[in-house]
């Protein structure tokens, strides 16, 4: 059990208590299933970081509110009169109950709390209160309801409990500059899934930010000369040498990894490379993308896939004709597609961890989306979100709400590829809890964004600033 003590010593010194301590390749498991982590977690973490609360979409008029849930806080995020947006915590200032709850738009013009009928208008200011005769006695400025700051970046509103927040662009760098060409602010849902995962919220942050478990999950992304949807069947030991690189690139506040061959990995395997190099071989992963993730490949660029499938080869690699083919497609269907150079793709592809709750895959078209949010109490338990992003014709835009699954298993349309890793979930956190496993040993190159998670959790939560792989 965590003690005052140790707390007030952590503050005294920024060093990490034992139990809680990193090494440089290894994280105790103490900080996926012990409660009292969770409850540091939520009382140092989660109360100093941004955070993304919902997309504006989701608060397209005045009047509209979300209700963004973290551990024990309520937060809501309310569209305003002149389209800017605030946010307030979700306690009524007489008794403190919830003013809002879910998603919705306050009809009337200002918002209702449903206990004694107190409103308050969209800026949070009182606006009636019953008997208010009565209330004289309480200073008139703790009649509205408390602020938190809000901000927005990608078509996210982003929300800080702190005092004082860092400069939010500061906060999230190097995505703004990374990932400016790609305009993530003009993507809309395609569709969006919610559901709820026996483990901790970081046991399945971790198993989006790296890519080592692709071919001992996802055995068939490694198969695309047999077609657009390739045998799932384990992978024999060899064939792990055809696995992808997917070094981890650790910044200051969140993380990333992308997809790219073995720095060493020379000429071997040229015949393979040679058949990766054909276009039905690259625009059958494409397809597989399409028909078993849903995303990283929409219904435009599928179509672009089939285009390419049946070209024959030439000098120009299938990954280049792949993008021409796709932009063309969505500029002939009057989508304000993002141009860009290559080097402005590969420096804003692959696979981000945007600290701590969100994990972005970041594509031309489109963005594979998951949030990750933690119980209030249960360490066991979590908040599991799957979403596509993408860049429609205006008239295109689809009508979308939040599909939700008390178990994931009561959803059969995950695809192929994220029910694989949806089933391995439960296992690896009932493994963590095993008096047999002490905790994770990371891989040096492809899985560091895990180390990184935690270098800058430690800094919040202990404030230490030992290890931060981003500096
Ligand atoms: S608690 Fe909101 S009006 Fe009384
Ligand atoms: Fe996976």
């Amino acid at each position: 059990m965590t003690s005052i003590d140790d707390v007030a010593d952590a503050d005294a010194t920024g060093k990490v208590p034992e139990r809680y301590a990193c090494g440089e390749t290894f994280v105790p498991k103490t900080r996926y299933v012990d409660p009292d982590f969770l409850a540091l977690e939520l009382d140092r973490l989660f109360t100093q970081v941004w955070q993304p609360a919902c997309r504006e979409e989701e608060i397209p008029q005045p009047g509209s509110y979300y209700e963004y849930t973290i551990g024990r806080q309520s937060i809501m995020v309310v569209r305003q009169k002149d389209d800017t947006i605030k946010a307030f915590y979700n306690a009524c200032t007489h008794r403190g109950m919830k003013v809002v709850r879910g998603a919705g738009c306050a009809s009337e013009g200002d918002l209702r709390c449903p206990f004694h009928g107190w409103r308050f208008g969209l800026d949070g200011r009182s606006a009636f209160v019953p008997a208010r005769d009565e209330f004289l006695h309480r200073p008139r400025e703790q009649w509205s309801l408390k602020p938190v700051t809000v901000g927005t970046w990608g078509g996210w509103v982003f929300i800080s409990m702190a005092d004082d927040p860092p400069d939010l662009l500061g906060w999230l760098d190097p995505l703004p500059t990374a990932l400016a060409s790609f305009r993530l602010q003009d993507m809309r849902f395609r569709w969006r899934k919610r559901t709820f995962l026996q483990a901790n919220y970081k046991t399945v942050i971790d198993a989006f930010i790296e890519g080592y478990h692709t071919p001992g999950t996802h055995p068939q992304t490694l198969r695309a000369a047999q077609g657009p949807r390739p045998s799932a069947e384990p992978a024999p030991p060899q064939e792990f040498s055809y696995a992808p690189y997917t070094p981890t690139i650790p910044y200051r506040n969140h993380s990333r990894f992308i997809y790219t061959a073995r720095p060493d990995s020379g000429n071997r395997d040229s015949a393979r490379k040679a058949q990766a190099a054909r276009p039905e071989v690259f625009a059958n992963s494409m397809q597989y993308n399409y028909l078993e993730v849903g995303s990283l490949v929409t219904e435009r660029d599928y179509r672009a896939a089939q285009q390419l499938a049946a070209m024959e080869p030439t000098d120009v690699p299938p990954f280049v004709r792949y993008h021409q083919l796709c932009e063309e497609l969505a500029l002939a269907e009057g989508v304000d597609f993002p141009t860009m150079t290559m080097e402005q793709y590969f420096a804003g592809n692959g696979d981000w961890h945007v600290f701590p709750t969100l994990v972005i895959l970041v594509e031309k078209s489109c963005v594979l989306g998951y949030r990750m949010l933690p119980d209030a109490e249960d360490p066991n338990r979590c908040v599991f979100e799957m979403f596509s992003l993408e860049h429609f014709a205006s008239a295109e835009v689809p009508e979308t709400a939040w599909q939700e699954f008390p178990r994931w298993q009561d959803h059969d349309g995950w695809g192929e590829l994220p029910t694989q890793d949806l089933m391995n979930i439960d296992a690896i956190h009932a493994g963590m809890h095993s008096r047999g496993f002490d905790g994770l040993w990371l891989n040096t190159a492809q899985e560091m964004s895990i180390r990184n998670e935690h270098a800058i959790a430690d800094r919040f939560i202990f404030g230490s600033e030992e290890v931060s792989a981003g500096d």
